[in-house]
């Protein structure tokens, strides 16, 4: 047995911390009964017999059992009412800071806000003299003001491609700051999807070429439609194969496959393949999060803003579909995702 109090032995003097002190101002026995009282209370334990402080002062005759009651009594009393105090301020702590978090996500939301509206208004402004450059770099390619001679027909030929990349640029900055403003909307209808991969073949096989890389495509010729936003799932596509040629080595194959899901029967698998440089495990979460980019050099040397994915992950998402990433270091990196079919298709 110990003068600490257990489940067993609880008595309300327990409850009490530094109780003879508070005897002691309460003017109920003096400094020198308390000590007497403090070394009786030691004595008797030596010999065995563990006993409360009150019992002590009891049995030397300071206190009777009634004015000890009492005086415990009022001092449980007394804490239970700073215990409270204690309780409505923390309580009142609390609401403070509960007001403060939800002013600073206000805060927080309103400067993202801004943000996007800053990308969406700077990316409109761009695009306006971008579209009057383009023009006129197309009637000089067209040979509409004369003949040009090789030099020119170079200096012409180079910008217009710059300018083309500036275009594909902003047409992902508005597209990003309409999904952060959850204004990106889906038109939904029926996706022929041979003829989109023979667009995506037609668009991407120069590019491939330039990069010593194979481009193969594989879709069933009688591959139902699917429903989807036939730009929206296009703009993805272009961006995954986009990657699958930056982020690859010489003599390697990229391809787009699609091809229907064998298990539900109702799905239309796409998948865009590569023999390039992979993921590692860890960094396949990070690659849809907005602006991140893994690998510096190449996307320094192919260029790029760290938003594709993210914008792709929100595209297959709002499309209530889901996006998988299978990829091994130097082995390659495949995405794929699955579309639904046109009902009776
Ligand atoms: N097919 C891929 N193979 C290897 N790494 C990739 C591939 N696709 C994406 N990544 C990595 O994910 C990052 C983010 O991709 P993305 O959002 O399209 O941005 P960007 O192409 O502008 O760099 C890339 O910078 C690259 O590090
Ligand atoms: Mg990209």
């Amino acid at each position: 047995m110990t003068n600490q109090p257990t489940r067993k032995n609880i008595i309300p003097e327990s409850l009490v911390p530094r109780l003879g002190e508070q005897l002691v101002e309460m003017g109920l026995i003096t400094a020198e009964q308390l000590s007497q009282s403090l070394g009786y209370q030691h004595q008797c334990g030596e010999r065995g017999r563990q006993i409360p402080l009150g019992q002590a002062i009891m049995e030397l005759g300071f206190l009777d059992r009634p004015t000890l009651d009492q005086a415990v009594a009022e001092q449980i009393l007394r804490l239970r009412s700073a215990l409270e105090d204690a309780n409505h301020n923390l309580e009142l702590r609390v609401q403070q800071r509960t007001l403060e978090l939800e002013e600073a996500l206000r805060r927080l939301s309103d400067s993202n806000k801004l943000k996007s509206n800053f990308i969406a208004n700077i990316s409109h402004e761009l695009r306006t003299p971008l579209t009057h450059i383009r023009g006129y770099l197309d009637l000089l390619n067209a040979g509409t003001f004369g003949e040009m001679n090789p030099d020119q027909k170079k200096a012409v030929s180079l910008s217009l491609q710059g300018s083309l990349r500036l275009q594909s640029l902003i047409d992902d900055l508005i597209l990003f700051s309409q999904s952060q403003r959850g204004q990106m909307t889906l038109s939904i209808g029926p996706v022929d999807l041979n003829k989109l991969a023979r667009n995506m073949q037609i668009r991407y096989k120069k590019r491939a070429a330039e990069n010593q890389l194979t481009i193969d495509i594989k879709v069933d010729p009688n591959i139902p439609t699917v429903q989807a936003d036939e730009e929206k799932i296009s703009w993805v596509i272009a961006q995954l194969l986009s990657n699958a040629i930056k982020f690859n080595k010489p003599g390697g194959k990229i391809s787009l496959m699609m091809m229907r899901d064998r298990a539900t029967n109702n799905m239309v698998n796409v998948y865009v393949a590569d023999t390039g440089i992979g993921i590692s495990q860890d960094q396949i979460k990070e690659i849809f999060e907005p602006f991140v980019q893994i690998d510096g050099s190449s996307t320094r040397r192919y260029g790029g803003t760290g938003l594709g994915l993210a914008l792709v992950l929100q595209i297959i998402e709002a499309h209530g579909s889901i996006i998988n990433v299978k990829s091994e270091v130097d082995k390659g990196t495949t995405v794929s995702f699955p579309l639904l079919i046109t009902k009776g298709e």
